[in-house]
């Protein structure tokens, strides 16, 4: 497909502006003359719909969860009903000025109060902040809690975060960030916490353990009361990772597991399309006892049923955001949670955890599936087998799936398991399309036996095949004009 510049033509043109009448409309009478641009921008020239062909085409060329099966493992790449983005577009929510007086905005910030109570009630928690503008900011966010909790309690930071080795990057980079040092703690052959490799590190040093249940192989950690006992022992605080709440969501709550904090990745669990980089919202509950610690700005909700935002919060970690982070986030949440109920959310969780197993039985007897139990909504395999018979790796069958219109799943993580694919198919897919996932992927083993080439060299299907990973790391250059 040829750029637009390819396309440009000298002189074609999309709208014809009015000359300039206003005698100091010009750059060179506002601007410092060095800033005064000499040549013409090198801009493209096309005619309207030329422009507007180039980028629809371009769209479609896209991998989305609106044209492809999407199973991104740990990312949770859910179809969005339309539903909560038109919610999100409503003139009152879209139009809102974020320095609006409080008095004339009281519908969002009802809206607010409103979820942040459900995501409580869901949650197990006792209070929420929707401050944080993503999953690894929530993190951040409650790890600096946990912290000013102890500091503010005890008169001094606690070193030390116990996290597992499963774990997803963001828990030990925030961890690292908040100003704590990181000591992993070992997995099972099941792929659940090593509980006596735990209890080698716990002492008072510890500030806290940060884990997600079902954790990053798709394993549901069925010791975490235990675990969450010995860390409260040594007076060390439970940091949840919400970004799997995809398969618990309605069923069981991280609060009743024994966690004191928890961040919901809202851009995973509760819609909105997420990927490239944004927008997300990574909301943060607390028990009880850490609530005077949460970011501000924080809700206050008034007798007479009025609501405003206060800053006055002396054991607050501050602000973490502007104004009161990622609010279109927040109405898309809250209207899918008003769209589908308590049982809806249930129901969607069940349904997740369905499609996982259902995939996983597909594919046990053709790859090695390391945590052969029942899994949650995601679940590993592992093509380290295949690697060492065919070359083919996993990164290999990655792009292969591109050729067979499957966006590929997570590759290389989590870190413990070898050429792994993390695998998670969200509940509104259909067994039609599982199967052709799995049958997908058999074959390509196949190929990968027959024609190993094939799958090294793939893609072969899209408009760019294989980069040399390597120079695009090293010397990239993206302009156009060199
Ligand atoms: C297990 C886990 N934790 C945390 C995060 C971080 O969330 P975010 O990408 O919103 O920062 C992710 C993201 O994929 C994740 O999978």
């Amino acid at each position: 497909m040829e750029l637009i510049f390819e396309k440009s033509a000298p002189g074609r043109i999309g709208v014809s502006l009015p000359p300039t009448f206003e005698p100091n409309a010009e750059p060179s009478h506002w601007l410092p003359p060095n800033m005064v641009r000499q040549e013409p921008a090198p801009l493209p020239e096309l005619n309207e719909p030329e422009v507007v062909r180039h980028f629809t085409r371009l769209s479609q060329r896209n991998f989305s969860i609106d044209t492809h099966f999407y199973p991104l493992g740990s990312c949770t790449m859910k179809y969005n009903p339309r539903l909560t983005e038109n919610a999100a577009r409503l003139d009152g929510f879209a139009w809102l000025h974020p320095l609006q007086d409080p008095e004339d905005a009281q519908g969002i910030l009802a809206l607010m109060a409103r979820l942040e109570d459900w995501l409580s009630a869901l949650c197990g928690m006792d209070a929420f902040t929707l401050n944080p503008a993503a999953g690894a900011q929530g993190e951040f966010c409650g790890m600096s809690i946990i912290q000013a909790a102890h500091v503010h309690r005890e008169g001094k930071p606690r070193p030390y975060v116990l996290i597992p080795e499963s774990a997803h990057g963001t828990n030990p980079a925030s961890a690292a960030l908040s100003g704590m040092i990181v000591k992993t703690i070992r997995a099972l052959p099941d792929g659940t916490t090593d509980i006596e490799d735990l209890k080698k590190h716990l002492d008072h040093r510890v500030a806290g353990m940060m884990m997600t249940n079902p954790n990053t192989v798709g394993v549901f950690e069925s010791r975490i009361v235990e675990i969450a006992e010995l860390v409260h022992a040594v007076g060390g605080l439970m940091y949840y990772d919400g970004a799997n709440l995809n398969a618990i969501a309605g069923l069981a709550r991280p609060g009743d597991m024994g966690f004191d904090v928890v961040h919901v990745n809202l851009h995973k669990t509760f819609s909105t399309p997420h990927g490239g980089g944004g927008p997300g919202s990574g909301p943060v509950g607390v028990k009880s006892h850490l609530e005077p610690y949460l970011p501000i700005p924080r809700l206050v909700r008034h007798e007479d049923g009025s609501l405003s935002l206060t800053e006055d919060r002396p054991l607050s970690i501050g602000r973490l955001s502007a104004f009161q982070g990622n609010v279109g986030v927040a109405v898309r949440a809250f209207a899918y949670i008003l769209l589908h109920g308590l049982e809806g959310i249930r129901r969607n969780s069940q349904l997740a955890v369905l499609n996982a197993n259902y995939l996983r039985t597909r594919l046990r007897d053709h790859f090695t599936v390391p945590f052969p139990q029942y899994c949650a909504h995601e679940f590993v395999i592992s093509l380290a087998d295949l690697a060492r018979e065919t070359g083919v790796k996993a990164g290999d069958v990655a792009k292969r799936l591109l050729d067979y219109g499957f966006h590929a799943p997570t590759v290389y993580f989590p870190l413990i398991v070898p050429e792994c694919l993390l695998i998670e198919p969200t509940e509104t897919e259909s067994r039609a399309t599982l199967d052709a996932f799995a049958n997908a992927l058999i074959a390509i083993k196949g190929e990968a036996r027959t024609d190993p080439e094939k799958v090294k060299g793939a893609p072969w299907t899209l408009p760019v095949s294989r980069l040399d990973e390597y120079r695009a790391a090293t010397q990239m250059d993206v302009s156009y004009f060199g």
